[in-house]
Protein backbone atom coordinates (compact mmCIF):
# COMPACT_ATOMS: atom_id res chain seq x y z
CA UNK A 1 0.00 0.00 0.00
CA UNK A 2 1.11 3.55 -1.13
CA UNK A 3 2.49 5.70 1.88
CA UNK A 4 0.31 9.06 2.07
CA UNK A 5 2.87 12.05 3.21
CA UNK A 6 1.46 15.52 4.34
CA UNK A 7 2.15 17.97 1.44
CA UNK A 8 5.56 19.45 2.53
CA UNK A 9 5.67 23.03 3.46
CA UNK A 10 7.50 25.33 1.12
CA UNK A 11 10.47 25.40 3.37
CA UNK A 12 11.80 22.66 5.59
CA UNK A 13 11.05 22.95 9.20
CA UNK A 14 13.66 24.05 11.60
CA UNK A 15 14.98 20.84 12.63
CA UNK A 16 16.64 20.55 16.48
CA UNK A 17 19.46 19.32 16.65
CA UNK A 18 20.40 19.98 13.07
CA UNK A 19 20.04 23.53 12.18
CA UNK A 20 18.58 25.01 15.21
CA UNK A 21 20.96 25.68 17.50
CA UNK A 22 21.30 28.38 19.94
CA UNK A 23 24.54 29.54 18.09
CA UNK A 24 22.09 30.49 15.17
CA UNK A 25 21.09 33.48 17.10
CA UNK A 26 23.99 34.62 17.18
CA UNK A 27 25.84 36.44 14.39
CA UNK A 28 27.88 34.77 12.00
CA UNK A 29 31.75 34.14 12.43
CA UNK A 30 32.37 35.40 8.82
CA UNK A 31 29.56 37.69 8.42
CA UNK A 32 28.00 35.41 5.61
CA UNK A 33 24.32 33.90 6.51
CA UNK A 34 24.55 30.67 8.37
CA UNK A 35 24.32 27.75 5.96
CA UNK A 36 22.55 25.51 7.69
CA UNK A 37 20.62 28.18 9.29
CA UNK A 38 16.29 28.11 8.63
CA UNK A 39 17.57 28.66 4.76
CA UNK A 40 15.57 25.59 2.76
CA UNK A 41 18.98 24.32 1.40
CA UNK A 42 17.62 20.75 2.24
CA UNK A 43 14.65 21.16 0.26
CA UNK A 44 16.88 23.32 -2.92
CA UNK A 45 18.49 19.63 -2.86
CA UNK A 46 15.16 17.78 -2.73
CA UNK A 47 14.27 20.17 -5.65
CA UNK A 48 16.93 18.76 -7.54
CA UNK A 49 15.98 15.25 -8.26
CA UNK A 50 11.86 16.35 -7.40
CA UNK A 51 10.36 13.29 -9.61
CA UNK A 52 12.24 10.77 -7.79
CA UNK A 53 11.18 12.80 -4.14
CA UNK A 54 8.07 12.87 -5.22
CA UNK A 55 7.66 9.33 -6.04
CA UNK A 56 9.92 8.13 -2.80
CA UNK A 57 7.26 9.72 -1.00
CA UNK A 58 4.70 8.62 -2.09
CA UNK A 59 4.66 5.19 -4.44
CA UNK A 60 4.60 1.88 -2.97
CA UNK A 61 7.16 0.62 -5.43
CA UNK A 62 10.04 3.44 -4.01
CA UNK A 63 11.45 2.89 -0.42
CA UNK A 64 9.34 -0.10 0.42
CA UNK A 65 9.82 -1.95 3.44
CA UNK A 66 9.08 -5.41 2.67
CA UNK A 67 8.02 -7.52 5.58
CA UNK A 68 8.97 -11.14 4.28
CA UNK A 69 9.86 -12.93 1.48
CA UNK A 70 9.26 -16.35 0.02
CA UNK A 71 11.55 -17.57 -3.26
CA UNK A 72 10.90 -14.52 -5.02
CA UNK A 73 7.30 -13.43 -3.71
CA UNK A 74 7.78 -10.81 -1.47
CA UNK A 75 5.29 -9.55 0.82
CA UNK A 76 4.77 -5.19 1.30
CA UNK A 77 2.21 -4.45 3.64
CA UNK A 78 -0.63 -6.98 3.01
CA UNK A 79 0.54 -7.35 -0.63
CA UNK A 80 2.50 -10.56 -2.20
CA UNK A 81 4.61 -9.72 -5.49
CA UNK A 82 6.52 -11.64 -7.98
CA UNK A 83 9.93 -9.46 -7.39
CA UNK A 84 11.33 -8.31 -10.32
CA UNK A 85 13.54 -5.76 -9.06
CA UNK A 86 16.02 -8.13 -7.70
CA UNK A 87 20.06 -8.13 -8.94
CA UNK A 88 20.85 -11.57 -7.64
CA UNK A 89 20.74 -12.89 -11.11
CA UNK A 90 21.87 -16.59 -9.97
CA UNK A 91 19.57 -16.89 -7.31
CA UNK A 92 22.57 -17.60 -5.10
CA UNK A 93 20.71 -15.86 -2.35
CA UNK A 94 18.47 -18.44 -1.70
CA UNK A 95 20.68 -21.30 -2.93
CA UNK A 96 20.32 -24.24 0.12
CA UNK A 97 24.04 -25.48 -0.45
CA UNK A 98 25.24 -21.42 -0.23
CA UNK A 99 23.04 -20.68 2.93
CA UNK A 100 24.36 -23.59 4.84
CA UNK A 101 27.94 -23.06 4.29
CA UNK A 102 27.84 -19.48 6.67
CA UNK A 103 27.90 -21.16 9.90
CA UNK A 104 31.31 -23.14 9.87
CA UNK A 105 32.69 -19.61 9.04
CA UNK A 106 30.78 -17.85 11.56
CA UNK A 107 32.32 -20.62 14.00
CA UNK A 108 35.48 -19.75 13.05
CA UNK A 109 35.98 -16.22 12.38
CA UNK A 110 32.95 -14.57 14.69
CA UNK A 111 30.73 -12.44 12.53
CA UNK A 112 33.42 -9.49 11.90
CA UNK A 113 36.84 -9.55 12.52
CA UNK A 114 37.00 -5.28 11.69
CA UNK A 115 40.58 -5.14 10.45
CA UNK A 116 40.82 -3.18 7.50
CA UNK A 117 42.57 -4.90 5.08
CA UNK A 118 46.14 -3.87 5.96
CA UNK A 119 45.72 -4.40 9.55
CA UNK A 120 44.58 -8.07 8.97
CA UNK A 121 43.19 -10.77 6.32
CA UNK A 122 41.92 -13.57 7.33
CA UNK A 123 42.52 -16.26 4.90
CA UNK A 124 39.11 -16.37 2.93
CA UNK A 125 40.97 -12.96 1.58
CA UNK A 126 44.04 -14.40 -0.52
CA UNK A 127 41.36 -17.53 -1.40
CA UNK A 128 39.01 -15.46 -3.20
CA UNK A 129 41.36 -13.71 -4.54
CA UNK A 130 43.28 -16.54 -5.55
CA UNK A 131 40.36 -18.25 -6.59
CA UNK A 132 39.09 -15.00 -8.95
CA UNK A 133 42.44 -14.42 -10.89
CA UNK A 134 41.74 -18.38 -12.12
CA UNK A 135 38.39 -17.67 -13.12
CA UNK A 136 39.05 -14.38 -14.99
CA UNK A 137 42.44 -15.44 -16.38
CA UNK A 138 43.40 -11.81 -15.48
CA UNK A 139 46.96 -11.04 -14.21
CA UNK A 140 45.94 -10.51 -10.36
CA UNK A 141 42.85 -9.48 -8.37
CA UNK A 142 41.94 -7.20 -5.43
CA UNK A 143 39.03 -7.32 -3.32
CA UNK A 144 37.82 -4.41 -1.75
CA UNK A 145 34.03 -4.29 0.17
CA UNK A 146 32.03 -2.36 -2.85
CA UNK A 147 32.45 -0.87 -6.03
CA UNK A 148 31.41 2.42 -5.31
CA UNK A 149 34.92 1.73 -2.58
CA UNK A 150 36.90 1.39 -5.38
CA UNK A 151 35.72 3.87 -8.03
CA UNK A 152 36.43 6.40 -5.20
CA UNK A 153 39.59 5.23 -4.13
CA UNK A 154 41.25 3.64 -7.32
CA UNK A 155 40.14 6.45 -9.89
CA UNK A 156 42.17 9.29 -8.34
CA UNK A 157 45.04 6.87 -7.62
CA UNK A 158 44.92 5.77 -11.75
CA UNK A 159 44.46 9.50 -13.03
CA UNK A 160 46.54 11.80 -10.73
CA UNK A 161 46.31 15.11 -12.54
CA UNK A 162 45.81 13.24 -15.49
CA UNK A 163 42.69 13.23 -17.63
CA UNK A 164 39.60 10.91 -17.02
CA UNK A 165 37.70 10.29 -20.32
CA UNK A 166 34.58 9.19 -19.30
CA UNK A 167 31.62 7.29 -20.99
CA UNK A 168 28.59 9.96 -21.35
CA UNK A 169 26.33 7.57 -19.31
CA UNK A 170 29.19 6.01 -17.07
CA UNK A 171 26.98 5.02 -13.83
CA UNK A 172 26.87 7.21 -10.90
CA UNK A 173 29.04 5.88 -8.97
CA UNK A 174 31.85 5.78 -11.56
CA UNK A 175 30.74 9.58 -12.16
CA UNK A 176 31.15 10.10 -8.29
CA UNK A 177 34.63 8.45 -8.59
CA UNK A 178 36.10 10.71 -11.50
CA UNK A 179 34.88 14.03 -9.76
CA UNK A 180 36.43 13.02 -6.41
CA UNK A 181 39.65 12.45 -8.78
CA UNK A 182 38.93 16.25 -10.43
CA UNK A 183 39.27 17.36 -6.03
CA UNK A 184 42.93 15.88 -6.57
CA UNK A 185 43.59 17.78 -10.10
CA UNK A 186 42.32 15.67 -12.85
CA UNK A 187 40.61 16.58 -15.16
CA UNK A 188 37.45 15.22 -16.84
CA UNK A 189 36.06 14.66 -20.62
CA UNK A 190 32.58 13.42 -21.81
CA UNK A 191 32.84 11.16 -24.56
CA UNK A 192 29.23 10.32 -26.42
CA UNK A 193 27.92 6.89 -25.06
CA UNK A 194 29.46 3.66 -26.64
CA UNK A 195 30.96 6.17 -29.42
CA UNK A 196 34.23 4.78 -29.97
CA UNK A 197 34.99 7.82 -32.70
CA UNK A 198 33.73 10.51 -30.60
CA UNK A 199 36.52 9.14 -27.94
CA UNK A 200 39.00 8.95 -30.52
CA UNK A 201 38.54 12.52 -31.60
CA UNK A 202 39.50 13.79 -28.05
CA UNK A 203 42.29 11.12 -27.81
CA UNK A 204 43.52 12.81 -30.55
CA UNK A 205 44.15 16.70 -28.97
CA UNK A 206 47.17 16.69 -27.31
CA UNK A 207 45.70 19.36 -24.81
CA UNK A 208 44.22 16.91 -22.18
CA UNK A 209 47.38 15.72 -19.98
CA UNK A 210 48.73 12.70 -18.96
CA UNK A 211 48.25 9.80 -17.72
CA UNK A 212 44.99 9.19 -19.21
CA UNK A 213 41.77 6.99 -18.33
CA UNK A 214 39.07 5.77 -20.19
CA UNK A 215 36.46 5.00 -17.86
CA UNK A 216 32.80 3.22 -19.01
CA UNK A 217 30.47 0.48 -18.34
CA UNK A 218 30.57 -3.32 -19.45
CA UNK A 219 26.77 -4.52 -19.12
CA UNK A 220 24.96 -1.79 -19.51
CA UNK A 221 22.94 -1.66 -16.04
CA UNK A 222 19.81 0.04 -17.69
CA UNK A 223 19.94 -1.85 -21.32
CA UNK A 224 21.58 -4.63 -20.80
CA UNK A 225 23.99 -4.42 -23.46
CA UNK A 226 27.69 -4.74 -23.56
CA UNK A 227 29.81 -1.98 -25.02
CA UNK A 228 31.99 -2.73 -28.41
CA UNK A 229 35.00 -3.13 -26.06
CA UNK A 230 37.83 -4.33 -28.66
CA UNK A 231 37.01 -0.74 -30.21
CA UNK A 232 37.46 1.05 -27.21
CA UNK A 233 40.93 -1.76 -26.22
CA UNK A 234 42.48 -1.05 -29.31
CA UNK A 235 41.69 2.80 -28.58
CA UNK A 236 43.59 2.24 -25.09
CA UNK A 237 46.35 0.28 -26.24
CA UNK A 238 47.38 3.07 -29.16
CA UNK A 239 46.55 6.09 -27.35
CA UNK A 240 48.68 4.55 -24.06
CA UNK A 241 45.74 5.13 -22.14
CA UNK A 242 44.17 2.46 -18.91
CA UNK A 243 40.82 1.21 -19.65
CA UNK A 244 38.81 1.08 -16.90
CA UNK A 245 35.68 -1.47 -17.19
CA UNK A 246 32.76 -1.43 -14.49
CA UNK A 247 30.87 -4.56 -15.28
CA UNK A 248 28.69 -4.96 -12.37
CA UNK A 249 25.89 -6.25 -14.10
CA UNK A 250 27.79 -8.36 -17.01
CA UNK A 251 29.89 -10.56 -13.74
CA UNK A 252 28.30 -14.03 -13.12
CA UNK A 253 26.74 -14.37 -16.18
CA UNK A 254 28.12 -13.57 -19.45
CA UNK A 255 31.47 -15.47 -19.91
CA UNK A 256 33.91 -16.95 -21.71
CA UNK A 257 32.37 -18.53 -25.19
CA UNK A 258 32.80 -22.22 -25.91
CA UNK A 259 31.69 -24.46 -28.97
CA UNK A 260 29.24 -26.45 -26.63
CA UNK A 261 28.11 -23.41 -24.67
CA UNK A 262 24.55 -23.49 -23.44
CA UNK A 263 23.51 -20.54 -23.65
CA UNK A 264 24.20 -16.97 -25.68
CA UNK A 265 25.89 -16.13 -22.33
CA UNK A 266 29.02 -18.48 -22.89
CA UNK A 267 30.18 -20.35 -19.93
CA UNK A 268 31.92 -19.54 -16.58
CA UNK A 269 30.10 -15.99 -16.26
CA UNK A 270 33.91 -14.28 -15.55
CA UNK A 271 32.74 -11.48 -17.08
CA UNK A 272 32.41 -8.90 -20.42
CA UNK A 273 36.54 -9.16 -21.11
CA UNK A 274 36.08 -12.83 -21.65
CA UNK A 275 32.84 -12.72 -23.23
CA UNK A 276 34.11 -10.77 -25.86
CA UNK A 277 37.69 -12.09 -26.69
CA UNK A 278 39.37 -8.70 -25.04
CA UNK A 279 42.92 -8.54 -23.20
CA UNK A 280 43.54 -7.42 -19.60
CA UNK A 281 46.49 -5.43 -21.37
CA UNK A 282 45.90 -1.76 -20.61
CA UNK A 283 43.03 -2.30 -18.66
CA UNK A 284 41.45 -2.55 -14.71
CA UNK A 285 37.78 -4.82 -15.03
CA UNK A 286 35.77 -3.64 -11.93
CA UNK A 287 32.83 -5.44 -10.43
CA UNK A 288 31.01 -7.22 -7.89
CA UNK A 289 29.48 -10.22 -5.88
CA UNK A 290 26.76 -8.01 -4.48
CA UNK A 291 24.65 -8.94 -7.67
CA UNK A 292 25.00 -12.58 -9.36
CA UNK A 293 26.86 -13.85 -6.26
CA UNK A 294 24.77 -12.17 -3.91
CA UNK A 295 27.44 -10.90 -1.27
CA UNK A 296 28.74 -7.73 -0.16
CA UNK A 297 32.28 -7.66 -1.93
CA UNK A 298 33.65 -6.34 -5.04
CA UNK A 299 36.70 -7.12 -6.52
CA UNK A 300 39.20 -5.44 -9.80
CA UNK A 301 41.78 -7.65 -12.24
CA UNK A 302 44.88 -5.53 -12.03
CA UNK A 303 48.46 -6.14 -12.57
CA UNK A 304 50.72 -7.24 -9.10
CA UNK A 305 52.56 -3.79 -8.53
CA UNK A 306 49.50 -1.80 -9.07
CA UNK A 307 47.70 -4.02 -6.36
CA UNK A 308 51.18 -3.85 -3.91
CA UNK A 309 50.50 0.01 -4.51
CA UNK A 310 47.21 0.19 -4.15
CA UNK A 311 47.21 -1.51 -0.59
CA UNK A 312 48.82 1.67 0.58
CA UNK A 313 47.32 4.31 -1.34
CA UNK A 314 43.42 3.36 -1.70
CA UNK A 315 41.78 4.20 1.27
CA UNK A 316 39.00 1.47 1.48
CA UNK A 317 42.47 -1.03 2.25
CA UNK A 318 43.82 0.97 4.81
CA UNK A 319 40.91 2.16 6.76
CA UNK A 320 37.72 0.95 5.84
CA UNK A 321 35.98 -1.68 8.09
CA UNK A 322 36.09 -5.35 6.22
CA UNK A 323 33.02 -7.37 4.00
CA UNK A 324 31.14 -9.51 6.89
CA UNK A 325 32.21 -12.50 7.22
CA UNK A 326 29.23 -14.18 5.87
CA UNK A 327 29.93 -12.39 2.82
CA UNK A 328 33.28 -13.59 2.39
CA UNK A 329 31.91 -17.26 3.39
CA UNK A 330 29.04 -17.19 0.19
CA UNK A 331 31.37 -15.34 -1.98
CA UNK A 332 33.60 -18.68 -1.79
CA UNK A 333 30.56 -20.81 -1.41
CA UNK A 334 29.50 -19.04 -4.86
CA UNK A 335 32.23 -19.84 -6.92
CA UNK A 336 32.26 -23.81 -5.82
CA UNK A 337 28.46 -23.58 -6.83
CA UNK A 338 29.44 -21.66 -9.93
CA UNK A 339 32.41 -23.85 -10.91
CA UNK A 340 29.98 -27.15 -10.98
CA UNK A 341 26.83 -25.73 -11.82
CA UNK A 342 27.09 -22.26 -12.73
CA UNK A 343 26.29 -23.19 -16.43
CA UNK A 344 23.14 -24.57 -15.77
CA UNK A 345 22.07 -21.49 -13.66
CA UNK A 346 22.94 -19.42 -16.25
CA UNK A 347 20.75 -21.39 -18.73
CA UNK A 348 17.83 -21.45 -16.75
CA UNK A 349 18.37 -17.11 -16.75
CA UNK A 350 18.52 -17.18 -20.53
CA UNK A 351 15.57 -19.47 -21.03
CA UNK A 352 13.25 -17.00 -18.88
CA UNK A 353 14.58 -14.29 -19.89
CA UNK A 354 13.93 -15.34 -23.89
CA UNK A 355 10.53 -16.28 -21.97
CA UNK A 356 9.42 -12.73 -21.00
CA UNK A 357 11.59 -10.82 -24.59
CA UNK A 358 9.46 -13.58 -27.07
CA UNK A 359 6.33 -12.19 -25.16
CA UNK A 360 7.06 -8.67 -25.52
CA UNK A 361 8.18 -8.99 -29.21
CA UNK A 362 4.59 -10.97 -29.58
CA UNK A 363 3.45 -8.07 -27.90
CA UNK A 364 5.04 -5.17 -29.87
CA UNK A 365 6.95 -3.81 -26.86
CA UNK A 366 9.92 -2.33 -27.52
CA UNK A 367 13.10 -2.48 -25.12
CA UNK A 368 16.65 -1.61 -25.72
CA UNK A 369 17.89 -4.75 -24.74
CA UNK A 370 19.28 -6.27 -27.73
CA UNK A 371 21.65 -8.75 -25.56
CA UNK A 372 19.63 -11.32 -23.68
CA UNK A 373 20.39 -10.54 -20.94
CA UNK A 374 18.43 -10.11 -17.87
CA UNK A 375 18.15 -6.98 -17.37
CA UNK A 376 14.56 -5.37 -19.58
CA UNK A 377 14.05 -1.74 -19.50
CA UNK A 378 10.73 -0.79 -20.64
CA UNK A 379 10.39 3.00 -21.51
CA UNK A 380 6.92 4.63 -21.42
CA UNK A 381 6.29 6.64 -24.36
CA UNK A 382 4.58 9.07 -21.98
CA UNK A 383 6.75 9.60 -18.96
CA UNK A 384 4.39 11.53 -17.03
CA UNK A 385 2.50 7.98 -16.64
CA UNK A 386 5.27 6.61 -14.57
CA UNK A 387 3.38 7.21 -11.25
CA UNK A 388 0.37 5.17 -12.45
CA UNK A 389 2.04 2.47 -14.62
CA UNK A 390 4.33 1.27 -11.48
CA UNK A 391 0.98 1.15 -9.35
CA UNK A 392 -0.73 -0.54 -11.88
CA UNK A 393 1.93 -3.31 -11.47
CA UNK A 394 2.19 -3.11 -8.21
CA UNK A 395 -1.46 -3.11 -7.46
CA UNK A 396 -1.30 -5.98 -10.42
CA UNK A 397 1.32 -8.31 -7.98
CA UNK A 398 4.58 -7.27 -10.06
CA UNK A 399 7.27 -5.70 -8.38
CA UNK A 400 10.01 -3.73 -10.80
CA UNK A 401 12.26 -1.44 -10.28
CA UNK A 402 10.99 2.57 -11.91
CA UNK A 403 13.27 3.88 -13.82
CA UNK A 404 12.25 7.53 -12.92
CA UNK A 405 14.57 10.48 -13.82
CA UNK A 406 16.91 11.35 -13.11
CA UNK A 407 17.42 7.21 -12.54
CA UNK A 408 17.16 7.42 -16.17
CA UNK A 409 17.17 10.24 -18.79
CA UNK A 410 13.61 12.07 -19.11
CA UNK A 411 13.52 10.39 -22.72
CA UNK A 412 13.87 7.15 -21.63
CA UNK A 413 12.03 6.97 -18.06
CA UNK A 414 10.15 4.09 -17.57
CA UNK A 415 10.66 0.51 -15.21
CA UNK A 416 13.21 -2.11 -15.70
CA UNK A 417 12.66 -5.84 -15.02
CA UNK A 418 15.36 -8.09 -13.79
CA UNK A 419 14.82 -11.99 -14.33
CA UNK A 420 16.55 -14.53 -11.86
CA UNK A 421 17.25 -17.76 -11.95
CA UNK A 422 14.90 -18.10 -8.03
CA UNK A 423 11.88 -16.81 -10.25
CA UNK A 424 9.56 -18.97 -10.54
CA UNK A 425 8.00 -19.90 -14.37
CA UNK A 426 4.73 -19.15 -12.98
CA UNK A 427 5.91 -15.95 -11.79
CA UNK A 428 7.15 -15.07 -15.56
CA UNK A 429 3.81 -16.20 -16.98
CA UNK A 430 2.27 -13.61 -14.29
CA UNK A 431 4.39 -10.68 -15.29
CA UNK A 432 3.82 -11.47 -19.27
CA UNK A 433 0.19 -11.56 -18.31
CA UNK A 434 0.29 -8.50 -16.81
CA UNK A 435 1.96 -6.40 -19.44
CA UNK A 436 -0.53 -7.78 -21.56
CA UNK A 437 -3.20 -5.68 -19.59
CA UNK A 438 -1.00 -2.92 -19.41
CA UNK A 439 0.07 -2.27 -22.68
CA UNK A 440 -3.77 -1.93 -23.62
CA UNK A 441 -4.07 0.24 -20.69
CA UNK A 442 -0.88 2.91 -20.93
CA UNK A 443 1.31 4.39 -23.95
CA UNK A 444 4.86 1.95 -23.75
CA UNK A 445 7.20 2.61 -26.49
CA UNK A 446 6.29 0.29 -29.37
CA UNK A 447 8.65 -1.68 -31.05
CA UNK A 448 11.07 -0.36 -33.49
CA UNK A 449 10.55 -1.76 -36.99
CA UNK A 450 14.38 -2.58 -37.01
CA UNK A 451 13.86 -4.92 -34.03
CA UNK A 452 10.47 -5.71 -35.18
C1 LIG B 1 27.08 -0.39 -12.89
C2 LIG B 1 27.11 -0.32 -11.39
N1 LIG B 1 28.24 0.03 -10.78
C3 LIG B 1 28.31 0.13 -9.44
C4 LIG B 1 27.21 -0.12 -8.64
C5 LIG B 1 27.35 -0.01 -7.15
O1 LIG B 1 27.92 -1.19 -6.68
P1 LIG B 1 28.30 -1.36 -5.14
O2 LIG B 1 27.04 -1.62 -4.40
O3 LIG B 1 29.21 -2.56 -5.10
O4 LIG B 1 28.99 -0.13 -4.71
C6 LIG B 1 26.02 -0.50 -9.23
C7 LIG B 1 24.83 -0.77 -8.40
O5 LIG B 1 23.71 -0.79 -8.79
C8 LIG B 1 25.95 -0.61 -10.65
O6 LIG B 1 24.81 -0.94 -11.25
Amino acid sequence: MGRTVPARPPRAPVTPGLNATNDAALPSPNGKPRRRQDDGWLDRWALTVSDLTRLTNTHPMMDAIVEEQRGRRIRIGDRWLADFASCNYLGFDLDEEIIASVPEYLAKWGTHPSWSRLLGNPRMYPEIEEQMTELLHAPDVLVLPTITHIHTSVIPVLVGDGTIFLDGRAHKTMYDGAMYAAGHGASIVRFRHNDPEHLAELLDDAMYPSPRVIAMDGVNSMTGNAPDLAAFSRLATEHHCLLYVDDAHGFGLIGERAPDEACDYGTSGNSVFRHLGVSYDDAVLVAGFSKSYSSLLAFMSLTTPLKDALKVLAPPYLYSGPSPVASLATTLAGLEVNRRRGDLVRLDVWRKTERVLDAMRDLGIHTPNTSGHPIIEIPLANHAEIDEVGRYLFEHGIYVTMAAYPLAPKSEVGFRIQVTAANADDEIEELIAVLTSLKERFQLEQLHPATA
